[in-house]
């Protein structure tokens, strides 16, 4: 039998700008109370960017931290995968950014837009270039700056969404911690749901599109909760399965942080219990393509990701779009 390249995820960075918005930041705003947010989404607190950061900076600094923790410069990144839906703008894409400040001559890369599902689809792009045997060093990395297109005079949104990226390197795996498996899966109906009508070739940006708040997110909250709750657990439970595996058997479940109760709803489908599903929320907020990343690094920073383990990633974002990752972790 052939000798398949397998990927790995060899290194790992975050990185969240320092200032923080509370909940009794957000009392002052709109009217909404800490009780509320506590108890519908679990959030405490976000980070939020300065004036003039984008996602390219956050970006960079976790890309930074992940080649440190190699021991790698830019120069040895073959192609660079980010995921955002805030890239500093339409064009260039992001990664040429990325590139550029990073020094990593010679890479290629492009911008993935799949929101929340973001990290996990570029994960994904990336391994299949390692596991072709195409390139042998990739960075992946998940970054937004949600702030930037959030309406703080509506609660309903401004509440939610924090900034955040961290980003890992790919490369070809020498044992038996790699990637396994992956189920990704977009249903465009959902499209109405979750989005941002503004800025994009349906409707430029006019004085009009910004008087009518088209620049912002625009969330049907309910019909996303009840189709990520739905979603989440459906391909946990189809990508343990086809696997050999059942919620027993992980040692963490790191779920895309949309929400503490879809978090735990999901958890409780899958058998879990809390010491092995990572709920970081409260300290980040939704930072979109970002979660997963800061996830696994809240996890390792408590001492509860080591390698070898069993980790399942899950996600789903506006779309809808849906993800899920089984891997056993690599570094
Ligand atoms: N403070 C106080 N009250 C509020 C707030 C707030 N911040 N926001 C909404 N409310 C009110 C509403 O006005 C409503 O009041 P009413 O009953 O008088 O009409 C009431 O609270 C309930 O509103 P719902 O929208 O039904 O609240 P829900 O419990 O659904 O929580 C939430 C809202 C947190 C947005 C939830 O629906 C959710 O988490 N949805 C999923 C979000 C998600 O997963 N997004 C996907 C990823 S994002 C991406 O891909 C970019």
């Amino acid at each position: 039998m052939a000798n398949f390249i397998r990927a790995k995820v060899s290194a790992l960075g975050t990185f969240t700008p320092p200032r923080l918005l509370t909940n009794a930041d957000l009392e002052k705003m709109v009217d909404t109370s800490n009780q509320w947010i506590m108890e519908r989404t679990g959030i405490r607190q976000r980070h939020i960017a300065d004036k003039g950061v984008a996602s390219s900076h956050l970006a960079v600094e976790a890309a930074k931290k992940a080649l440190a923790a190699r021991g790698i410069e830019g120069h040895d990144v073959e192609a660079i995968f980010v995921a955002t839906v805030t890239p500093d703008m339409m064009f260039p894409a992001t990664a040429c950014l990325v590139q550029d400040r990073l020094g990593a001559k010679g890479a290629w890369g492009f911008d993935i837009s799949a929101a929340c599902s973001g990290f996990v689809y570029a994960l994904q792009t990336g391994a299949k270039f390692v596991e072709s045997g195409v390139h042998k060093k990739v960075l992946v990395i998940g970054a937004d700056v949600m702030t930037s297109i959030i309406d703080y005079t509506d609660r309903s949104t401004c509440v939610i969404f924090g900034d955040g990226a961290g980003a890992v390197l790919i490369e070809p795996a020498d044992d038996s911690n790699h990637l396994i498996d992956f189920i990704h899966e977009v249903d465009g109906s959902g499209g109405c749901s979750l989005y941002m009508p503004g800025g994009g070739s349906l409707n430029p940006s006019t004085h009009e599109t910004v008087d009518k708040k088209m620049h912002f997110v625009h969330q049907e909250g309910q019909a996303v909760f009840k189709y990520a709750v739905r979603k989440m657990s459906e391909v946990s439970e189809k990508i343990l399965h086809r696997n050999g595996f059942t919620g027993n058997d992980l040692a963490l479940f790191v779920p895309h942080q949309a929400n503490r109760r879809i978090i735990v709803s999901t958890a409780e489908k899958l058998g879990l219990d809390e010491d092995r599903v990572v709920i970081n929320i409260d300290e980040f907020g939704n930072t979109t393509a970002g979660t997963i990343p800061l996830a696994l690094e809240s996890a390792r920073q408590q001492g509860r990701l080591k390698k070898g383990d069993l980790v399942l990633l899950a996600a789903v974002g506006a779309g809808f779009t849906v993800g899920a990752t089984l891997l056993r972790w690599g570094c």
